[in-house]
């Protein structure tokens, strides 16, 4: 009987990469599952298209981290209710501990009329398709010739420089709920788009919001500068699409033709100090925008069926850790069941901050393993019982041979990178 802890890690984007090379290498046996064939999680389908040193540089590492040898890899298999395995089956397989690491994967819609129009996505949707994760890259979208953009983070300006260079749209509106003082981008992001920004509307704008921002005597300069302080270092605009900012203002309805989206109706809001927040409040006066497309980029939340309990677009954690790291919880309600990366904190940070988190997570588990006996179940039993799934299950050796694969494919195309568009094609590839 082995006294080897096994852990369960469900999703390999940087949160679980990160922590299975923690867990390997203090000596547990890992099991990685993950929906995806391939690794990466939003590093590989969400990271924008033009970032390939920084991607590459992360699929090293991941590489690396895969190089373990007491560390599994099944890709292709989605765990949770409507999955391969529910979480129950996954625990019941005898792992000593499960830690979750599979993102935020829900959908925040605000449930507003209309969002079922053709011509209404949401950013998460997107960012996959042009990254090329199946079966996102299959589905159609609507791009039209005016478009809006619902939030100001960098998940933003990515759509923005998609729509920008892939769609090339003529407009694009940022909504934007409070004002210019609380967007969310960085310099270093906006620095791609400030060359769009139309500079007369934009000080319209802020001479339009200044006196709500006055009622809370807010700077109006601190957001003039927030906006624009990346001219300094702005790209050069090379197609005609004009970008504009629309602050203090959300999205109340999509109204739309034979199914297809016309317009977006926006309620103006005031602001407000609330329990030391400042806060976005409708006034009742609505407006309508002529857009084919609105996209929300207002983050994201964790899969509500994937089997664990969710309070406000996330899963539940046990508020009185026994395993606390650096005084955050990375404990379910359940024992044994962890939570990291995007799983824990949704929508949060940067990879690095996902790495960080997942490396905590792993922590925390090996602190829980230490209260208690190993399972004794022995790992080839459980990997038996995987590969007994009817299901085509990616190992590490073949996740090694499809970008073997797809590096020859953009060789043979003189392409920087190619990505096979469907799971079929690349389990076709596999010989799966
Ligand atoms: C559009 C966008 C662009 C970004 N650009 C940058 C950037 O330029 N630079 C930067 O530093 N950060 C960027 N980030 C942030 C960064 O991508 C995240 O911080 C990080 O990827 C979160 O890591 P994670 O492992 O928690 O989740 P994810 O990366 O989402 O990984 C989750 C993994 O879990 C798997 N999974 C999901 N559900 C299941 C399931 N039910 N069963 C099994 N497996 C499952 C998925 O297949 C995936 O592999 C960006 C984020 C977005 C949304
Ligand atoms: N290139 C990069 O480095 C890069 C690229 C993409 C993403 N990321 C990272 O990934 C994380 C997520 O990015 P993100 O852009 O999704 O998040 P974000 O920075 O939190 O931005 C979300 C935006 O949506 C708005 N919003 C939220 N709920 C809303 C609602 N109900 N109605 C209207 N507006 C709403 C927010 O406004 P409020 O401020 O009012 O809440 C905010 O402007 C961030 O850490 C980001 O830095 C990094």
């Amino acid at each position: 009987m082995s006294n080897q802890f096994l852990v369960a890690i469900i999703g390999a984007g940087p949160a679980g990469l990160f922590a299975a090379r923690e867990l390997a290498t203090r000596g547990a046996h890992v099991t990685l599952f993950n929906r995806d064939i391939k690794v990466g999680g939003l590093a590989e389908y969400g990271i924008y298209l033009d970032k390939h040193t920084m991607k590459e540089g992360l699929r090293k590492q991941f590489r690396q981290a895969l190089e373990q040898p007491n560390l599994e890899y099944y890709g292709n298999l989605l765990i949770g209710a409507d999955g391969d395995l529910t979480l129950d089956q996954v625990r019941a397989l005898g792992f000593d501990a499960v830690l979750v690491t599979a993102g935020a994967q829900g959908t925040k819609w605000l449930g507003l009329p209309g969002e079922d129009l053709e011509g209404v996505y949401h950013a998460k949707d997107v960012v996959y398709a042009y990254n090329k994760l199946p079966p996102f890259s299959q589905k159609k979208f609507r791009f039209g010739k005016r478009c809006a953009l619902i939030g100001a983070g960098n998940v933003m300006i990515d759509l923005a420089r998609f729509l920008i260079y892939y769609q090339q749209v003529d407009e694009i509106t940022a909504i934007v709920r409070r004002g210019p003082n609380e967007v969310s981008f960085t310099k270093e992001e906006m620095k791609h788009l400030i060359a769009y920004l139309d500079l007369n509307n934009f000080e319209e704008e802020l001479a339009r919001v200044l006196p709500i921002l006055q009622t809370i005597e807010q700077d109006p300069e601190l957001g003039r500068h927030k906006v624009l302080e990346a001219l300094s270092k702005a790209e050069p605009k090379t197609q005609p699409t004009v970008f504009r900012f629309d602050f203090l203002a959300s999205p109340t309805a999509m109204l739309g033709e034979n199914g297809k989206l016309t317009k977006l109706e926006v309620e103006d809001n005031t602001l407000i100090l609330k329990d030391g927040e400042l806060k976005a409040r409708g006034t009742g006066n609505k407006r309508t925008l002529d857009v084919e497309t609105v996209i929300f980029a207002i983050g994201d939340k964790v899969d509500e069926t994937f089997g664990l309990p969710t309070e406000r677009n996330e899963f539940v954690k046990n508020p009185n850790p026994k395993f606390a790291e650096e005084g955050v919880s990375y404990e379910t309600t359940i024992e044994g069941v962890f939570v990291g990366g995007w799983s824990r904190k949704a929508s949060e940070g940067l990879v690095g901050v996902a790495r960080k988190d997942g490396i905590n997570a792993a922590k925390a588990v090996w602190q829980y393993l230490q209260t208690k006996p190993a399972s004794g179940v022995d790992p080839a039993k459980i990997a038996a019982q995987i590969q007994a799934l009817n299901k085509p299950i990616v190992t590490k050796a073949e996740l090694k041979k499809l970008e073997s694969v797809e590096a020859e494919e953009a060789q043979k195309r003189g392409l920087e990178e190619f990505k096979f568009a469907s799971n079929e094609e690349m389990l076709q590839a596999l010989g799966l």
